[in-house]
C-alpha cells in the first residue's frame, strides 16, 4: 500500500501549486485590491473604443496608426510574463531592487527612489480621492532594463510597428483609483496584465481642460459630468490581456479600476 500511496504525495502538492496559479490569475495574480469608490461600475461600462480581436497589420496601418485608437485582443500570448508578474513571484524576485516613482501629474518632475517591496507593501493602496497627482507616487516607467531582464526578455509585444520607429517599454504597477491624468507622447501600446485600466482619449486638435496636477478621479467627479456630448473623450476600460493603441500626440488620462500591472510599449 505504501508503494501506492507515497507517489500520491508529490502529486498532491503539484496540483496544489496549479489549483494555486490559476486561482492567482483569476484572482489578479495577488494584487486585486478594492477600490471604494462609488462609479466604478459606470465607468467601466463606457466604452466609445473599436475592440477587435481579427486585425490584420494591413488593416491596423490603414485603419487605425495614424487616425485612431483601437483594442487589440488575442495579438500575442503572454500567459508566462503574467505568471512572473504575480505579486508574490515579483516580491521574490525583485522585492529589493531599487525603483524609482514618479508623481501622477500632467509634468512630473520629482522621482523618488524606494525598495520595491516598500512601494508594494508601503504605497500601493487604492488612491484618496482628495489627494493631488503631484503628491501621488506611481511606479510607471523608468525601469531598469538590466535588472529586471529576467523579467523582460518574457513579455511579446504586439507585433505591429510603425515605419520608422523603435520600441522602448515602460513597466508599472500603481493602486485602485490611481492614474496620470491628460498628457500626450508619441504612438504606442499599453497591455493590462492584472486589473482594469480606463482610457480616456481626445485627438490632438481637441485640448481637454484639466488641472495637471490635479488626478484623474477628480477631472472625473468634477469636470466630466457637465461635458457636452461633442465634448466627452473616447473611453474604454482594458482588461487584463487586452492591448490598447494610441495614436501619436493623443491626450490620454488613465484610471486604474483596480490595483493593475501594465506595460506599455512607445513606438519613439
Ligand atoms: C501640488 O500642486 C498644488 C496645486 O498645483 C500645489 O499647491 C502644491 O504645492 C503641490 N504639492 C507639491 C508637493 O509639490
Ligand atoms: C503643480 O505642482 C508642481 C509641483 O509639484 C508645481 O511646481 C506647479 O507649479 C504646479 N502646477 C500648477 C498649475 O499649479
Ligand atoms: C541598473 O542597474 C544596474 C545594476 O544594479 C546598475 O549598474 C545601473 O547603474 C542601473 N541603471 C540605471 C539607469 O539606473
Amino acid at each position: 500500500m505504501a508503494l501506492v500511496v507515497r507517489p500520491r504525495v508529490p502529486l498532491a502538492l503539484w496540483m496544489l501549486v496549479l489549483v494555486r496559479s490559476s486561482l492567482e490569475a483569476a484572482d489578479g495574480g495577488g494584487w486585486r485590491q478594492t477600490w471604494p469608490g462609488t462609479d466604478v461600475a459606470l465607468v467601466e461600462e463606457r466604452c466609445t473604443v473599436e475592440r477587435r480581436s481579427d486585425l490584420t497589420y494591413t488593416e491596423f496601418i490603414q485603419h487605425y496608426a495614424f487616425l485612431r485608437p483601437v483594442i487589440l485582443q488575442g495579438l500575442t500570448d503572454n500567459s508566462k510574463f503574467r505568471s512572473l508578474c504575480s505579486r508574490e513571484s515579483l516580491l521574490t524576485t525583485f522585492g529589493d531592487n531599487v525603483v524609482r516613482l514618479s508623481t501622477a501629474n500632467t509634468y512630473s518632475y520629482q522621482k523618488v527612489d524606494l525598495p520595491f517591496q516598500q512601494y508594494v507593501e508601503q504605497l500601493l493602496y487604492p488612491q484618496d480621492p482628495a489627494s493631488l497627482g503631484n503628491d501621488t507616487l506611481y511606479f510607471f516607467g523608468d525601469n531598469n532594463f538590466t535588472e529586471w531582464a529576467s523579467l523582460f526578455r518574457h513579455y511579446s509585444p504586439p507585433p505591429f510597428h510603425l515605419l520608422g520607429t523603435t520600441a522602448a517599454y515602460s513597466f508599472g504597477i500603481a493602486g485602485a483609483g490611481s492614474g496620470v491624468p491628460f498628457h500626450w507622447h508619441g504612438p504606442g501600446f499599453s497591455e493590462v496584465i492584472y486589473g482594469r485600466k480606463h482610457w480616456f482619449l481626445y485627438p490632438p486638435e481637441k485640448i481637454p481642460k484639466f488641472h495637471p496636477n490635479k488626478t484623474t478621479l477628480t477631472w472625473l467627479r468634477d469636470t466630466y459630468p457637465a461635458l457636452a456630448p461633442s465634448e466627452k473623450p473616447l473611453e474604454c476600460t482594458i482588461e487584463a490581456g487586452e492591448v490598447l493603441y494610441f495614436p501619436d500626440r493623443w491626450w490620454h488620462a488613465t484610471l486604474n479600476l483596480d490595483t493593475s500591472v501594465f506595460i506599455s510599449t512607445f513606438l519613439g
